[in-house]
């Protein structure tokens, strides 16, 4: 049995450790594993008149143990999307035709959508959350959060020394538009104010932010200000600027910003991502053999099945009782 595995969507730290486990697992079984290159754009490569072997990544097991410690994903990812319910029918009929049924594909909601669309275009197909933005609302958790806010939370901890030692506001910019799971994660555990979309802040906010701790850290995620009509999201630095000329206004002096962005992405899985990889593809892998479409989902310690339909939910949103559960450090 021939099984795609792909990752589409931004980039996560696990990835490489998930896809190397879901191959070895299938492989172990006496399936026939195809790592995809590039995501959907591998698939529609085959609809286009690509041959598998033009779109698939060859890698032997030794090769996957070796990757396993390392970031980014060694089958490529793209941003490509399955929307278009003709190209989605035609990916399905081509994949059918190269006689690929069975897809496991690692992917953020966006991703996980097209995974859903697929399955009910005939395929059977296993999504696997990954993203940095934790806003996948079937799973509590999703692969490379951990990593992401571990590395993001370290960005804060060193701004806010250099910040507290000249007396200056340090204004990080985290990624996250829709979402501020990322950027309030590293703030809890760096101590420091947050500035979140979920609650838009005021410069009445940030004044009393101020009045408490002049100097030091604050964290802002990309999307706490929207972004400009017709852009497709925030540009890197916007959130930072708005949030320092709020600053200004409410009577901060000297401020320096810092935007990591995709920094937090790349570079090696923390072993949480390392142990999450593995069960996910793991889980993946048993859930592709046995032929059923479902959604992976885990608390960080479990990892159990949702329906593939759960993907169609909206991106999830941080909960007021969160907000308020934050050390009081969510500025309004
Ligand atoms: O979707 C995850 C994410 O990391 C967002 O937080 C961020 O806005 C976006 O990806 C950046 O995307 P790209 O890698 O395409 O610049």
């Amino acid at each position: 049995m021939k099984v795609g595995v792909l990752t589409n969507g931004g980039d996560v730290p696990g990835l490489t450790a998930a896809v190397a486990e879901t191959m070895r697992t299938l492989r172990r079984a006496g399936a026939e594993p195809l790592g995809i290159r590039g995501g959907w754009s591998g698939l529609v490569g085959i609809a286009e008149g690509a041959s598998l072997g033009d779109v698939t990544v060859d890698l032997d097991e030794g090769a996957a143990y070796a990757l396993e410690r390392v970031g980014g994903s060694m089958l490529g990812s793209s941003r490509t999307t399955l929307e278009d319910p003709r190209l989605r029918e035609e990916v399905a009929a081509a994949c059918m035709k190269v006689g690929v049924r069975v897809l496991v594909v690692f992917g953020g909601d966006g991703t996980l959508t097209s995974a859903a669309d697929l399955s009910e275009a005939g395929m059977t197909v296993v999504g696997v959350p990954k993203t940095v933005d934790n806003d996948v609302s079937a799973t509590p958790v999703s692969l490379g959060f951990a990593t992401a806010s571990d590395r993001a939370a370290g960005m804060l901890d060193a701004a806010d020394d250099t910040g507290r030692t000249h007396r200056r506001c340090m204004v990080v910019e985290l990624m996250g538009r829709g979402s501020g799971a990322l950027t309030l994660r590293a703030a809890v555990s760096a101590g420091v104010p947050a500035v979140l979309p979920e609650r838009p802040p005021s410069v009445e906010g940030l004044r009393r932010m101020l009045e408490e701790r002049p100097y030091g850290a604050v964290a802002v995620a990309e999307g706490a200000f929207g972004w400009e009509a017709g852009r497709e999201g925030p540009a890197p630095g916007h959130a930072a600027a708005r949030l320092q000329a709020m600053l200004g206004r409410a009577g901060a002096e000297d401020m320096r910003t810092t935007v990591p962005g995709h920094l937090v992405r790349g570079g090696p899985p923390s072993p949480a991502d390392r142990w999450l990889g593995r069960t996910f593809g793991r889980a993946g892998a048993s859930a592709a053999l046995e032929l059923t479409s479902c959604l992976l989902a885990s608390d960080g310690a479990e990892v159990w099945r949702e329906p593939i339909g759960r993907a169609y939910e909206a991106p999830s949103r941080l909960a007021e009782k969160q907000l308020e559960d934050a050390a009081g450090l969510v500025v309004g």
